[in-house]
């Protein structure tokens, strides 16, 4: 085995159902590689429609006494499940870059980022309140409760194997639901870890099911038509997000998305320039591109233009690409040889319509999924880098001279996730910040993620929030009851 973790016990290649470690009624596997080197990591349980189905049988039933349970009861096994991920950061670290190729440095960030929303919901779900309502008659009060939404399907990607999972099971089972989990084919082990730390703390069966496989239509379908799931809470691409929400509509089931992005950087002229270009690059080459909040576009004044892509160029230069175990590697690999072809498709049409190379520009020679990190100059709104989520290290700088040009180039596109911009007037914070159509708007800074925050977007980004206080409200149903007869 490829794989060395300080507990062995950690590296599962089972699927999870109802308390169970299951090869699922065919025994099929599928292989989990290592993106940096093609190497083989495991054979992981490939499941289908049917152990799905058993999947939320067995959900359904944990949840009857779940819900029961006082809130600080449930709280008490996220925290200790909260504890067990860092007490195991390293080696769940290790899992991730394993199987994702981040480097150590952001795998042990994501472990500590994805057990904060563990720690958050333990404490969030001890303030589900409701209200009372003032009825126009006399005789009688109003009431609002809230309850657990019911059994939740969760589907979650590759980039964040951790902290996507968390921030969707800590709320749901904080309230109260049962929930069933397919991860990304590509990063099972990752979710299979989390699945056995739930059970060493104290988790009871059936509230969490880990349901392995490469074929996402038969799991997703189950989880789309079968009546007893209430809520299909997905983090991914839009299209795919599109096809569910349609899928869910046959039942009325509620939905989550956190779909894809098409972050915009704006820097104006009168930016702190070292400030803007660092926030970019943390912002566009986090995870080597691969984040829905990724910046997409970097839109910057005509004044600071030059300056600003010299910088930029200086600092991507100093980039280390490689293998995400090596101590010296800033940036790892793309996930897949189809997400390499993908990136360079973008930037060799844009090459095509006009655009210059500053740096980068093709995939790295060698093993591996790897693509140099690109800066693209001459680049106009017509072409694919702007239009497209490029989900790859590659940064197309637009010029603009107007703040509502910028303004409207950063609301030209259907997405509507995450959007930056910099500068030092006051003013110009409010009016863009109130300008901009996007769920999420970082003020001189790009590092806006964390379990306090509302994460989400607007238009096809999605629907929905996930952490903060209104991360819960995504997994409840507001009920009223009328009390009534209070004059006898
Ligand atoms: C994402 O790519 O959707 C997650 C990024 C984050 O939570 O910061």
């Amino acid at each position: 085995m490829a794989i060395q973790l300080n507990d062995p016990g950690l590296l599962k290649t089972q699927a999870y159902i109802d308390g169970n470690w299951t090869d699922g009624f065919e025994g099929k596997t599928f292989a989990v590689t290592n993106p940096a080197n093609g190497e083989h990591l495991a054979d992981v349980a490939d499941l289908g429609a049917a152990e799905t189905r058993q999947a939320i049988e067995a959900a359904s039933r944990a949840m009857k006494e779940w819900r029961a349970l006082s809130a600080a009861s449930r709280s008490a096994v996220l925290e200790k499940w909260h504890a067990l991920l860092l007490e195991n950061q390293e080696d769940l670290a290790i899992l991730m870059t394993a199987e994702q190729g981040k480097p150590m440095f952001e795998s042990r960030g994501e472990v500590a980022y994805g057990a904060s929303y563990l720690k958050w919901f333990a404490e969030e779900g001890k303030r589900v309140y409701g209200d009372i309502i003032p009825t126009p008659q006399t005789d009688r009060r109003g009431i609002a409760i809230k309850q657990p939404v019911g059994v939740v399907a969760a589907i979650t990607p590759w980039n964040f194997p951790n902290a996507m999972i968390t921030r969707k099971v800590a709320p749901a089972l904080a309230v109260g639901c049962a929930i069933v989990l397919k991860p990304a084919a590509e990063t099972p082990l990752s979710a299979l870890a989390l699945a056995e730390l739930a059970e060493r703390a104290g988790l009871p069966a059936g509230l969490f099911s880990v349901v392995t496989g490469s074929d996402a239509p038969a799991i997703g379908g189950e989880m789309t038509s079968n009546p007893t799931v209430k809520k299909v809470t997905f983090t991914g691409s839009t299209p795919v997000g599109k096809l569910l929400m349609r899928q869910c509509a046959d039942t009325v089931k509620r939905t989550s998305m956190e779909l894809g992005g098409n972050a915009p950087v704006i820097i104006f002229d009168d930016a702190d320039l070292d400030q803007a270009v660092a926030g970019a690059l943390v912002s566009k080459y986090r995870n080597s591109g691969q984040t829905c909040i990724c910046a997409n576009r970097l839109i910057v004044q005509e004044g600071i233009y030059d300056a600003f892509v010299e910088k930029l160029r200086a600092a991507v230069a100093e980039f280390s690409i490689g293998d995400g175990f090596a101590a010296d590697t800033t940036h790892g690999p793309l996930i897949t040889e189809k997400a390499v072809r993908d990136v360079h498709a973008k930037v060799s049409s844009a090459v095509e319509e006009g655009a210059k190379v500053v740096i980068g520009g093709e995939p790295q020679a060698g093993a591996g999924n790897f693509y140099q990190p690109t800066i693209l100059t001459d680049v106009n709104p017509q072409m694919r880098v702007f239009r497209e989520e490029i989900f790859g290290p590659v940064a197309p700088v637009f010029k603009f001279s107007t703040e509502e040009e910028a303004i409207a180039m950063a609301n030209d596109t259907e997405f509507g996730l995450a959007a930056y911009f910099y500068t030092e007037n006051m003013g110009r914070m409010w009016r863009v910040a109130e300008g901009v159509d996007y769920g999420m708007v970082g003020v001189n800074e790009t590092a806006i993620s964390s379990e306090v925050i509302p994460f989400g977007g607007v238009k096809e980004s999605g629907q929905g929030r996930e952490g903060s206080k209104y991360g819960l409200d995504d997994y409840l149903e507001t009920k009223y009851i009328c009390m009534g007869g209070l004059n006898r």
